[in-house]
C-alpha cells in the first residue's frame, strides 16, 4: 500500500466513525463578516480567531466531532496560548481539515449560474496544507433551483470540477469532501428537489468514475432533499427523510463510507430532526451523518457576542448541538430533547 493510501485510510476510519461529524468552520471571511455584523460582532482577524478559539477548545467535543474544516486564515493563525489549531485539533483527536476551492464565479453565457474556482495550484497548495496538519479538504459546488436552472452545462461543469479537485486531493493524500449544494432559497417543492438531486449527483458520480476518483476514500457532503424555503408546502422529517434517502440509494454507490450533510439554512432543531429520520430507515449502506455550520453553530454564536465573559456559555450550548446531531446520526434523537438545550 503506497503512502498516500495509507494517510487516505487512515483518516477516512477516522472521520465515518458512527456517531461522530464533522463542524464546518470554514465560513470565508465575507461569509463570518456578515454573520457576526448580523449580531453586532466586529469581523477582524482576532475576533474571528477568538470564536474559532472558542468552538474548537470546547470540553468534550471530540466525542460527538471527528474533524473541523477550517478556513486558511485560522489554519496559519495560533490559540491565544500560541498553539496552531491543527496541532489544538489533534491533541483532542479531532481532524484538520481545509476548504479549498476559491469561491464561486459566474458561469458565463448562462441564465447567472455559476462554478467553482481554485484548480490552479492547488498541487501546491495541497502539499503546504498538508504540511501544516489538515488531512482532509472541501470544495463546495453551488446550484440553484429555478424553472430553467440548473442546466445540463452548469451541472456538468460543477461535476468536472468537484472530480478534478477530488483527484488532485487523493494524489496527495488528502480526503476530499465532495460537496454540491442545491440551494434551498427559492420556492421549489420537495418532489423538484428530488429531481434535480438525482440529476446532479448522478453527474457527479459520473465524474469522479470518469476522473477514476476511488469512492472508498471520499466524503460526500450534500444538501437534504427539501422544500425551498419560499415552497408553501413544508415537508416533514419523515418526509425529508425519505426522499433524501431514495434519491442517495438512487445515485451514490455502496462503495462511499459516508456522507455527511450541509444544513443549508435549515433551521437547528431541523436538521438534526431530518438527519435523524434518515437513520430511522433500515438498511442504509453508508454512514449517515453531519458536516453543518450554521445548524452546529448559530446557537452558541448568539451566545458568545464576541465577548470572552459567554465563551463557557457558548461552549455548553455548542456541545449540546454537536450531541444532538450525534444522537441524530444513530436515529437517536427526539425533539423532546429540544427542551434542555435550547440557548437562554
Ligand atoms: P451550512 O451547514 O451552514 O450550510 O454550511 C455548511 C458548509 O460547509 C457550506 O459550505
Amino acid at each position: 500500500m503506497n503512502n498516500q493510501i495509507k494517510d487516505l485510510e487512515t483518516t477516512i476510519n477516522h472521520l465515518a466513525k458512527k456517531g461522530k461529524g464533522i463542524l464546518a468552520a470554514d465560513e470565508s471571511i465575507g461569509t463570518i463578516t456578515k454573520r457576526f455584523e448580523a449580531l453586532g460582532i466586529p469581523s477582524t482577524e482576532d475576533t474571528r480567531r477568538a470564536y474559532r478559539e472558542m468552538l474548537m477548545t470546547t470540553p468534550h467535543l471530540s466525542d460527538y466531532v471527528g474533524g473541523v474544516i477550517l478556513f486558511e486564515e485560522t489554519l496559519n493563525q495560533t490559540t491565544s496560548t500560541g498553539q496552531k489549531f491543527a496541532d489544538l485539533l489533534k491533541s483532542n483527536n479531532i481532524l484538520a481539515g481545509i476548504k479549498v476551492d476559491k469561491g464561486l464565479i459566474p458561469l458565463l453565457n448562462t441564465k447567472d449560474e455559476q462554478s467553482t474556482q481554485g484548480l490552479d495550484g492547488l498541487d501546491e497548495r495541497l502539499k503546504e496544507y498538508k504540511a501544516k496538519g489538515a488531512s482532509f479538504a472541501k470544495w463546495r459546488a453551488v446550484y440553484s433551483i429555478t424553472e430553467n436552472t440548473p442546466s445540463t452545462f452548469a451541472i456538468k461543469m460543477n461535476a468536472s470540477g468537484l472530480a478534478q479537485y477530488a483527484a488532485i486531493c487523493q494524489a496527495n493524500g488528502i480526503v476530499p469532501i465532495v460537496e454540491p449544494e442545491i440551494l434551498i432559497d427559492s420556492d421549489h417543492t420537495i418532489e423538484r428537489c428530488a429531481e434535480v438531486t438525482e440529476q446532479v449527483l448522478h453527474a457527479v458520480f459520473h465524474a469522479l468514475y470518469k476522473h477514476k476518483v476511488k469512492l472508498e476514500y471520499i466524503i460526500l457532503k450534500p444538501s437534504m432533499v427539501i422544500n425551498g424555503k419560499k415552497c408553501s408546502a413544508k415537508a416533514t422529517a419523515e418526509q425529508v427523510g425519505k426522499e433524501t434517502v431514495k434519491i442517495l440509494r438512487r445515485t451514490v454507490p455502496a462503495a462511499v463510507p459516508t456522507i455527511n450533510f450541509l444544513s443549508g439554512g435549515q433551521s437547528c432543531e431541523e436538521a438534526t430532526a431530518n438527519l435523524n429520520a434518515m437513520n430511522l430507515l433500515p438498511g442504509n449502506p453508508w454512514n449517515l451523518s453531519f458536516s453543518y455550520a450554521r445548524a452546529l453553530q448559530d446557537y452558541s454564536m448568539k451566545t458568545w457576542k464576541g465577548d470572552s465573559k459567554n465563551v463557557a456559555a457558548a461552549q455548553k450550548i455548542f456541545l449540546q448541538r454537536a450531541h444532538l446531531n450525534s444522537l441524530a446520526s444513530t436515529g437517536k434523537y427526539t425533539p423532546a430533547l429540544e427542551k434542555e438545550t435550547s440557548p437562554a
